[in-house]
């Protein structure tokens, strides 16, 4: 059954090209939304999933291409949607630097990067979507990670930018309602790395940890993403796992 739920919004959703990104940026779509997808290397992705879903439905998704490091860009990302489609009704923060930052060897520029796109971005996004999310009742999704509570081994970077994008879920829900909603979803293992860092041995023990012993699939994020924005308006403040009882048996 395809639901219609979201005909007339609109929803940025960062880091969209591929994987999880792409996921909620097609299940979005499929209920209606038009769509600001933002990309910054995956420039082929980006515009193949721009035509598959424009395809579908003439001029409905718009790409924005950005460093998100770079904050002072932030503000025109929002400027940039609002401008193209009239309004912006739901953020979706799913960006994000993924690698290993062993204690001792953590430099200034794995904080920069790991720090800026899971937490300083999403912070400035929603500090400019803000304004037009309250002219419209809309609301924030952050991604975050089962690994924001229970931190993983040697990723001490990425772990502790989660747990402070998860605080920033609960905080941005104090400052901003009434009017907007916020809440975040927490993948465990949907789709590893692309760099090979997961080897197999590693990848058997994640499974037989997870109490559905299979990973996840992106459009499983997209299916919570798809529920915090259009199925839960008395929800906010709150941090969904997705992760296959992952969590609970870590
Ligand atoms: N995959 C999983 O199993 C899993 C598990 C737990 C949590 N999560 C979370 O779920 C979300 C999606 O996961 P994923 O695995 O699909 O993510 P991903 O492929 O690792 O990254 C998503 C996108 O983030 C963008 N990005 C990274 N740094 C950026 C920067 N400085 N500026 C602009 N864009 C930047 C990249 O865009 P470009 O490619 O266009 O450069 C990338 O495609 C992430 O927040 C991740 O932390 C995923």
């Amino acid at each position: 059954m395809t639901s219609t739920q979201l005909y007339g919004k609109t929803i940025l959703v960062t880091g969209a090209a591929k994987r999880v990104g792409a996921a909620i940026a097609r299940r979005l779509h499929r209920a209606g939304a038009n769509l600001t997808l933002h990309y910054h290397s995956s420039e082929h992705e980006a515009h193949t999933l721009q035509s598959e879903l424009n395809l579908q439905r003439a001029q409905s998704v718009m790409l924005v291409k950005a460093d998100l490091l770079e904050t002072e860009g932030l503000a025109e990302i929002v400027k940039t949607c609002v401008e193209r489609f009239g309004s912006l009704d739901a953020l979706v923060n799913n960006a994000s630097a993924f690698y290993p930052t062993p204690l001792g060897a953590i430099s200034v520029s794995d904080w920069d990067e790991m720090a800026g796109s899971n937490l300083k971005a999403p912070l400035f996004l929603s500090q400019a979507a803000a304004p037009h999310l309250k002219s419209v009742a809309g609301c924030i999704v952050n991604i975050t990670d089962i690994h924001a509570e229970r931190p993983l081994k040697n990723y001490v970077v990425y772990s502790i930018a989660k747990a402070g994008l998860a605080g920033l879920t609960r905080s941005l829900a104090r400052e901003l309602g009434p009017e907007v909603r916020v809440n975040a979803v927490a993948p465990g293992p949907i789709a590893w790395p692309e760099d090979g860092s997961f080897d197999e041995v590693t990848r058997q023990r994640v499974i037989s940890h997870t109490l559905l012993k299979r990973i996840g699939e992106p459009d499983d994020i997209a299916r919570a993403v798809y529920y915090l924005i259009a199925e839960a308006p008395y929800v906010t403040g709150q941090i969904i796992a997705v992760d296959g009882g992952r969590s609970v048996s870590m």
